[in-house]
């Protein structure tokens, strides 16, 4: 049965729920990562494929997350552990921890950016560079930024601390209620951009790139950046969604859970393509500039699209960056709250110690990652930076193999009664799809999981 152990909370309602595993989801990978990566893999024939993989893959390892962790009832890595006995299943779970950890250490760094220039675009910083009239100006200001020793440090450790905040509060009255108040923000702000967008000028541009597939742009290795991104986005393979599932009632439909939060998850990238792509394309951009899209290109697209109304492009850039900063930290909050869980039941020590611990610690690491694209960028492996390297390391392995493990687990040695009972709630709900989704973790998952991860470490 469903055995809540008295210091173990659960979400409150149904919508909680939904919105704080939402909350989570949704962050830089939809906002940042999912138009560069459409905008470089050919727009509407990457936003296929993506959502293939997100029913094909994310889907059914989200469900199987869920069932592992609401049965278990604890964090990620008592919950493996509770499951098998078997050496390497076991450990899936500390790794996910590990994982989630990892993340945040460079995630946060990308945050502490995102609030920064929020702070910019409030204080009209990106008008007075659009009067320099040179372009570059934004390359060299974003640069100069993140170089700089001890701004993005600074913002790193605030970010972190805002996130230590709501988490010490607990899983209903941190978590839960602040995804209750800052998810339906988020769409009304990103409803208005979309609004926005769309009346560009010359938006159809964009919108066509978004949209209309060209399927001569796919390759094989388009299709596993496609499911890398899903896994990312979905928040996958990371401790985070076993760890909420632990907190979900025992009424909670897992299958239609996921669904909600899947299509959630998709329809935000969705419209964060509708708000950039009009915009980039009008201002004459390129859709395949990279990373720095977000950073460098749209303070620039904005001042530009809007040039004949000022205080529209100021407005505008407030709104993106203040989304951006929402979406982030939901997410922020969902990985700190893995080690947080982790640590405070496998201690036994309180909330308040138990995320003290893991702050102290992404502080210190954050901070390293940060320095690394200025002071210490000499330090590199490979030819990468501690940040990318971070990035590389979670990206490329760590997410494809905790995906494989889980993939492998849920499909060939959890015990199927468990399964069961978790999908249809004890028999009392139908659980439809579920022999589907068992499917799908049994023998496509791992297959697919294993050449992603192949393809990480360049073996294929
Ligand atoms: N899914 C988040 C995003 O798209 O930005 C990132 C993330 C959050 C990954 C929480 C993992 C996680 F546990």
């Amino acid at each position: 049965m469903n055995n809540n152990h008295s210091n173990h909370s659960n979400f409150t309602s149904k919508i909680g729920l939904i919105l704080a595993t939402a909350g989570s989801a949704v962050g830089l990978g939809n906002i940042w990562r999912f138009p560069v990566l459409a905008g470089q893999n050919g727009g509407g024939a990457f936003l296929l494929l993506y959502i293939i993989c997100v029913i094909l893959i994310g889907l059914p390892l989200m469900v199987g997350e869920f069932a592992i962790g609401r049965h278990a009832q604890s964090n990620t890595a008592h919950a493996f552990s509770k499951l098998t006995s078997h050496k390497i299943f076991k450990n899936i779970g500390r790794f996910g921890v590990f994982t989630g950890w990892f993340i945040l250490c460079y995630y946060i760094v990308v945050s502490a950016w995102a609030l920064d220039y929020f702070i910019d675009a409030i204080l009209g910083r990106f008008s007075k560079l659009a009067e320099e009239g040179d372009a570059q100006i934004y390359a060299t200001y974003f640069k100069d930024f993140v170089s700089n020793p001890y701004l993005p440090v600074g913002y790193t450790i605030l970010f972190i601390l805002i996130s230590h905040f709501i988490i010490i509060q607990g899983v209903k009255r941190g978590i839960e209620k602040f995804a209750k108040l800052m998810m339906p923000l988020l769409f009304i702000v990103m409803l208005v951009l979309t609004v926005f967008s769309i009346f560009t000028e010359g938006a159809h541009e964009g919108l066509s790139f978004l949209f209309k597939p060209d399927f001569s742009k796919i390759t094989f290795s388009t299709i596993l950046v496609a499911m890398g991104q899903a896994f990312f986005s979905m928040s996958i393979a990371m401790g985070c969604l076993c760890t909420f599932a632990s907190y979900f009632n025992k009424e909670a439909n897992l299958i239609q859970t996921a669904f909600k939060v899947g299509i959630i998850d998709t329809v935000v990238a969705i419209m964060s393509g509708i708000i950039i792509f009009p915009a980039v394309f009008s201002a004459h951009f390129a859709v395949d500039s990279g990373a720095s899209l977000v950073f460098i290109a749209l303070p620039n697209v904005f001042q530009q699209v809007f040039s004949h109304l000022p205080i529209l492009s100021y407005i505008v850039s407030i709104l993106f960056y203040f989304l951006l900063v929402i979406a982030t930290l939901t997410s922020v909050i969902s990985l700190h709250e893995v080690p947080t869980a982790f640590l405070a039941e496998h201690f036994k020590i309180s909330r308040k110690k138990a995320t003290s611990i893991v702050t102290f610690t992404v502080c210190l690491f954050g901070a390293i990652c940060s320095l690394s694209n200025g002071p210490l960028s000499d330090y590199t492996l490979y030819g990468k930076n501690i940040f990318d390297l971070f990035d590389f390391l979670s990206g490329q392995l760590f997410l494809p193999l905790g995906g494989l493990l889980i993939a492998i687990f849920v499909g060939w040695s959890m015990n199927k009664t468990i399964i069961h009972n978790q999908l249809t709630n004890f028999g009392t709900i139908p659980g439809r799809g579920a022999s589907t989704i068992v499917f799908l973790l049994k023998y496509f998952i791992p297959v697919i999981t294993l050449l992603i991860f192949l393809s990480g470490l360049n073996i294929i």
